[in-house]
């Protein structure tokens, strides 16, 4: 079985033979971008050479680029969810495009790799008439040749839009064809999001099929970008040929462009034909090298040491703003999780001793030597330094929890924010006083505070990828959580009086509420008139007036689409979503709350200004009185 890096370098050679450069992974910290806070693609540090500027290496260009991408921190410890990994990339920069690069991926990883054909399937770019982006129909042709030449069929079927795809299902096809939802590409996300002159372009992924059953749960038929875990993304070719203007519309760039990232560690899984991606090489050696038998730990520690090293070594020390905190978070989890792997050993939860942990690190300096120089005793006296500062907290917390009477969610919540327990270890050690706490209160309020840090650190891209989780709840005392959960629900108001104002093209594009007020980005094409911020705040304290009830229901994401609730961050929400409702329709969005009960507690809505942010993005500030 070919090893990680056997397959990294495999790519290297196959692209250094069809005339590309190889240039070295650029540093997880992106420079001089302001829109994020890591690398999060291979792409990144390349932007301003597909706008034209000519590249030292040439017009042909291949890497391994190291990648961070928090947003998914979270759901670290399934099977599949990762915060680090590597994107192999090759790149046209104004050089060949799509007759030459579709061929190229199938034939690396059939031939190089040896890939079953018969596992690949693929998307394309459907259209997006409002902007005038015509259909991909030269992938279409593309790929049915090369699927020919492997002596399959390949059937193209029309989708369109993602959230249709579980009533469409595959139909007997090879070729899918979807909306700019899925098979569009910018740092921004879909055109929409794309503020002035950021290149993007139509894509098309491949995906693995891992043959596993369709669950029923995503929908009724499965298709490729159906989230049951049968099909997995490994690679995507982008075709960086547009910009878009300061009016909002899309035109080409001086150049044609190929930007293929494809993720090294779903390459090996698609390789191994094992859907668990931690049952890699790499990964795997990690998982091996903890005591206990909690996958979910295993998986957790992995994943984060793994990040961990490589963000210390670029430059990051722990703090508790932005980077820093984020590696804080890793080290922080890393260490909880590993006292409890040890604990299931020695029974007693003391804080770690580290060794377990400085064992990880030093095989992920091990792993990677040959390619990456990481720098070890960096790594290490960070961890130590963080390891030592984190052992008082982590000790405190279990005194208090051994201190209390009962532990209901608040108390739960707070020994996480504050002590970094988490909720396995409060509900095994608090035992009988910790008896009534489920798993679901206590996440629905870390949704509730996520959804707080998140609509106040979120910047102004509001794609995906830039949200800021700095962890950090600006409102402190209860009357400021109260005035901001105000807002909160005001801006779901706003949201909807702009829409019955200006039109259903209004989206929510960034939204950030600190106690002194709300901010509200949203995409529309021009400036507003006197009269319709006038007509918006009379519809919202309309609503403000008429106390009307504000309700949260949860439901499978499938039918809260269905239902037509707005949503945002639509990448970011479950299985399970909440849907809010206010009155009988006047809003509905998908949303983690919290939520004041009724629209009478709001106050008087104010709007205090109005201003462009990028093209066809504006934003309005307002507050409540
Ligand atoms: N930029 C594209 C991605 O991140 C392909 O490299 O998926």
């Amino acid at each position: 079985m070919l090893t990680s890096d056997e397959i990294r370098s495999r790519f290297l050679e196959y692209y250094r033979q069809r005339g590309h450069t190889e240039i070295p992974s650029a540093s997880l910290l992106p420079e001089g971008d302001v829109t994020t806070l890591f690398t999060g693609s291979g792409m990144q540090p390349l932007i301003k050479y597909f706008l034209g500027e000519p590249h030292p290496a040439g017009t042909r260009i291949v890497d391994s680029q190291k990648c961070f991408r928090s947003e998914d921190i979270d759901e670290v410890g399934d099977n599949r969810h990762t915060t680090f990994f590597e994107m192999l990339g090759n790149w046209s920069l104004g050089d060949y495009f799509k007759a030459e690069q579709l061929p190229w991926v199938f034939e690396f990883l059939t031939k190089e790799l040896g890939v079953d054909p018969s596992r690949l399937y693929v998307t394309v770019f459907a259209g997006e008439e409002k902007y005038g982006l015509p259909k991909d129909d030269e992938s279409v042709e593309i790929w049915r040749r090369i699927f020919r030449g492997a002596g399959i069929e390949a059937k193209p079927v029309h989708i369109g839009d993602p959230d249709r795809g579980g009533e469409v299902g595959m139909q007997g096809g090879r070729i899918f064809a979807y909306s700019s939802k899925k098979n569009w590409w910018s740092r921004a996300g879909p055109p929409e999001k794309m503020p002035a002159r950021e290149p993007g372009g139509p894509d098309s992924e491949i995906f693995y099929d891992f043959g596993t059953p369709h669950d029923p749960k995503y929908g009724p038929h499965c298709h490729p970008n159906c989230e049951c875990g049968r099909f997995m993304e490994i690679g995507n070719s982008v075709f960086m040929e547009y910009t878009k203007t300061d009016d909002g519309r899309f035109e080409k760039l001086p150049q044609q462009n190929v930007d293929f990232g494809g993720g090294l560690e779903r390459i090996s899984a698609a390789v191994t034909g094992n859907s668990d991606m931690f049952q890699i090489d790499t990964l795997k050696r990690l998982i091996d090298a903890l005591p206990g038998a909690d996958m979910r730990s295993k998986r957790i520690i992995a994943d984060h040491v793994r990040a961990a090293s490589f963000l210390i070594t670029d430059g990051v020390e722990p703090s508790n703003k932005d980077r820093g905190y984020m590696l804080r978070k890793l080290l922080r989890r890393s260490i909880v999780h590993s006292s409890m792997l040890e604990r299931s050993e020695n029974r007693a939860l003391s804080a770690s001793s580290g060794e377990t942990l400085e064992r990880c690190f030093g095989i992920v300096c091990d792993m990677y030597a040959g390619t990456y120089a990481l720098d070890r005793e960096r790594i290490l006296s960070v961890f130590r330094a963080e390891n030592q500062k984190f052992r008082n907290t982590f000790v405190n917390g279990m005194r208090r929890l051994d201190r209390l009477e009962a532990v209901d969610t608040d108390t739960a919540f707070t020994l996480y924010e504050s002590f970094g327990l988490p909720y396995e270890v409060i509900k095994e050690f608090g035992g009988v006083k910790a008896a009534s706490l489920t798993r679901e209160a206590f996440e629905g309020k870390l949704e509730a505070h996520r959804q707080l840090s998140r609509a106040g650190a979120e910047k102004k891209f509001g794609g995906h990828g830039l949200i800021l989780d700095t962890g950090e709840l600006k409102a402190k005392d209860e009357a400021e959580v109260e005035k901001v959960i105000r807002m909160h629900t005001a801006t779901h108001l706003l949201h909807a009086a702009l829409r019955q104002v200006l039109g259903d093209e209004v989206h929510q594009s960034g939204s950030d509420i600190t106690v002194e007020r709300l901010r509200f980005d949203f995409s529309y094409p021009r400036k507003l008139t006197d009269e319709e911020i006038r007509r918006v705040e009379e519809i919202a304290n309309d609503a403000v007036a008429r106390d009307l009830k504000v309700e949260c229901r949860e439901m499978p994401k499938a039918e809260a689409e269905k239902s037509g609730a707005l949503s945002f961050f639509k990448a970011k929400y479950g299985d399970t979503v909440k849907v809010y409702t206010i009155g009988d329709s006047f809003s509905k969005e998908f949303c983690g709350g919290p939520h004041v009960d009724h629209t009478g507690k709001i106050g008087r809505i104010k709007i205090t200004k109005e201003e462009a942010v990028a093209a066809g993005v504006r934003r309005i500030r307002a507050v409540v009185e």
